[in-house]
């Protein structure tokens, strides 16, 4: 349930490696190519006015935002991914900052933003359902969660190589679970308007199945 008042105290504590921060930008270099650098570009197209986002990485999305925004939080927990973000990278003219926060603990007063953009991070937050909560409670009244997620599949061998390969690949890729319901839990805090769904090309076959879209709060 969302609350009235923006939660307090440090963020929730994140699994991360010297690593694991170092690596991530080449492990999905060949990917980002391969579509989702155009991916990331089609879903931000539709952020609009105060935006968040949560999980920010190495700050992937960062060139491309809309160079229309009123602002661009970046909230990101871990310390050694976090140092590795180029504010620089955002569009010019975007007055752009980076938080030290948990998407389960956002340090942000109810309905104070209209858009929050979340890509490859509930799969590794601690409390997915709580960061979707999080999220419905800091968006205004119709804003929008723009999500770009990994997500287990839902039948076959893929199913089953998730459920075998869940901790090695999370001791791997930093706490990163491959084989959750993203979709279920953003469709149990929020009302999803626009999904659709495809393969992460250029990764392993436990992260293959992607979904993204659009969820409002009303
Ligand atoms: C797979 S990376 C995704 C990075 C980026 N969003 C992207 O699209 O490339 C997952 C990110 O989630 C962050 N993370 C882990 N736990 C978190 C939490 N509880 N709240 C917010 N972010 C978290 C990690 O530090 C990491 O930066």
């Amino acid at each position: 349930m969302p609350t009235t008042e923006a939660p307090t105290g440090p963020p929730v504590d994140v699994i991360e490696s010297r690593l694991g921060a170092a690596l991530y930008d080449p492990v999905l270099w060949v990917a980002e190519r391969l579509g989702i650098a155009a991916l990331r570009r089609e879903l931000l197209a539709e952020a609009r006015g105060a935006v968040l986002e949560i999980g920010a990485g190495t700050g992937l999305n960062l060139p491309h935002y809309p160079g229309d925004l009123n602002q661009l939080v970046l909230a990101e927990p871990g310390h050694r991914i976090g140092e590795r973000i180029d504010l620089d990278r955002a569009p010019t003219g975007v007055p752009t900052r980076l938080e030290r926060a948990s998407a389960e603990r956002l340090p942000f007063a109810d309905a104070s933003f209209d858009t929050v953009v979340s890509t490859f991070v509930l799969c590794t937050v601690g409390d997915p359902r709580r960061a979707v909560a999080e999220a419905a409670r800091v968006l205004r009244p119709g804003g929008r969660l723009l999500f770009l997620e990994h997500v287990g599949a839902e039948s076959g061998w893929r199913r089953a190589l998730q459920r075998r390969s869940v901790r090695a690949w999370a001791a791997f890729a930093d706490g990163c679970r491959c084989d959750r319901d993203t979709v279920g839990t953003i469709e149990a805090g929020m009302r999803i308007e626009s999904i659709a769904r495809g393969r992460w090309r250029g990764m392993p076959a436990v992260v293959k199945p992607l979904a993204w879209g659009r969820a409002t709060t009303v």
